[in-house]
């Protein structure tokens, strides 16, 4: 008799996206998956999310970055910042414990940072870690990869009925303790109520007797769900999730973007728009005084063809998507505090060893005499030299290179800073 294989959905490995991509028709559903993660796995999250909380409260300009909302009895706070400042995050101290100390009384309070995981190099690459199956097996997602943490007591959503961005797709993985509720709303229902896209619903009431679906989500489960569906959630109990979002980008929100990067190339250096000469009032016959003020500000010119325009499109397209690839699909590059990084380079040793930082790769071209290199969504160009080329090729794949005599020119150790600054490369011994 043939043995039977116990095949376990190891979660977030080949399979397991294979099957969840499926079940929800390739990121077009709604759907709950219990138990996705062990307890192991649950406590690694949340010592990651207390650490992330911990470098966002001990650095000042770091939090003025944050774009961290918190809401408190259900009143938007708009000194976020200074909240921070007054309620730091003890070392070796739990989320649950800290929530618990700061917020006494009964007090209910929510808290949502965007673009998290550019606070945390080692929650960017758990998250990394994650998804990457999904990345290698289905692509890079056009707008890319970024995630938000939320977490709180806060009873309703404080952002009320409300729906995301449209070709954005949200994993929300719950962290516990307390369980959540989602009541969602398809788009053609909603929009029957009078639903505005992207508006808050102004009585909630009006719609709770009537949702198209309703999850219950606790410790250790996924709930999933396309950005455009109009949703609110309700946690009584404190409960953190960590919502990784898949950012598609609809073919208008696309176009907006490239022709807001076509726009942005064509300007000439000098010409500051919002500082110039204010145009003078309209005049009914003279309209093309206004549209040759412009071109006279633009790269661009009248004997331009069709054919530039799309030689700068592809141009704008492949910086876009280079920058992404550097920095594995994460649409926010690293929060980076350059003096200190600075401090820690200058501080090396003799002859360090170099090598590139996990999950991340350097991308780059060579643009007549200039090779422009993207470093963890940043860009910056530089002569182009090959020996630059066979760095990064040689960072690439992943070696470890001896800063030696050769690198210590005066340009050499400047491109080299350029990478390590940026974060895209450290030295051995650092991860
Ligand atoms: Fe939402």
């Amino acid at each position: 008799m043939d043995a039977q294989v116990d095949i376990r959905e190891i979660p977030f490995k080949n399979d397991w996206w294979t099957s969840f991509v499926s079940e929800t028709n390739h990121f077009k559903g709604h759907t709950v998956k219990k138990d996705v993660f062990d307890l192991y796995q649950i406590a690694e999250l949340k010592e990651l999310v207390a650490d992330t909380i911990r470098i966002i409260t001990k650095d000042s300009l770091r939090i003025d970055n944050t774009g961290a909302r918190i809401w408190l009895d259900g009143k938007y706070d708009e000194n976020a910042n200074k909240f921070f400042q007054d309620h730091p995050i003890e070392d070796n101290q739990s989320v649950e414990n800290w929530a618990e100390q700061t917020f006494q009384d009964g007090k209910k309070f929510g808290m949502f940072i965007n673009f998290v995981t550019r606070h945390n190099e080692n929650l960017a690459n758990k998250v990394n870690e994650l998804i990457d199956p999904y990345l290698s097996q289905f692509g890079i997602p056009l707008e890319g990869i970024s995630a938000t943490l939320i977490l709180g007591n806060y009873g309703w959503t404080p952002l009320g009925i409300h729906n995301d961005k449209r070709g954005e797709y949200i994993v929300h993985l719950h962290l516990g303790p307390g369980e959540k509720d989602m009541y969602i709303w398809e788009e053609e229902n909603a929009k029957k109520k009078g639903f505005i896209h992207r508006r808050k619903v102004e009585n909630k009431d009006d719609y709770m007797n009537d949702y198209d679906a309703k999850y219950t989500f606790g410790t250790g489960d996924i709930f999933s769900m396309p950005g455009r569906c109009v949703h609110i959630g309700n946690t009584k109990d404190f409960s953190i999730g960590l919502v990784l979002e898949f950012n598609g980008y609809t073919s208008k929100s696309f176009s907006k973007k490239m022709w807001f990067d076509i726009g942005k190339t064509l300007m000439d250096k000098n010409f500051e728009g919002d500082k110039a000469l204010v145009l003078p009032a309209y005049e009914e016959d003279d309209h093309e005084k206004y549209i040759n003020y412009l071109m006279e500000h633009l790269k661009y010119t009248t004997t331009d063809t069709k054919a530039d325009i799309q030689k700068h499109l592809v141009k704008c397209f492949t910086d876009y998507k280079l920058g992404l690839l550097s920095n594995g699909g994460y649409v926010r590059a690293p929060y980076i505090d350059k003096v200190q990084v600075k401090k820690d380079y200058l501080v090396q040793k003799d002859k360090p060893v170099i090598k590139l930082v996990e999950s991340y790769n350097l991308q780059y071209y060579k643009n007549k005499n200039k090779l422009v290199v993207f470093v963890r969504k940043n860009r910056f160009s530089v002569d182009y030299r090959h020996e630059y080329v066979d760095l990064l090729e040689k960072l690439n794949n992943k070696e470890l290179v001896t800063v030696g005599d050769e690198y210590k020119t005066v340009e050499f150790s400047k491109f080299i800073e350029l990478l390590f600054v940026n974060k895209g490369i450290c030295f051995e011994d650092q991860k």
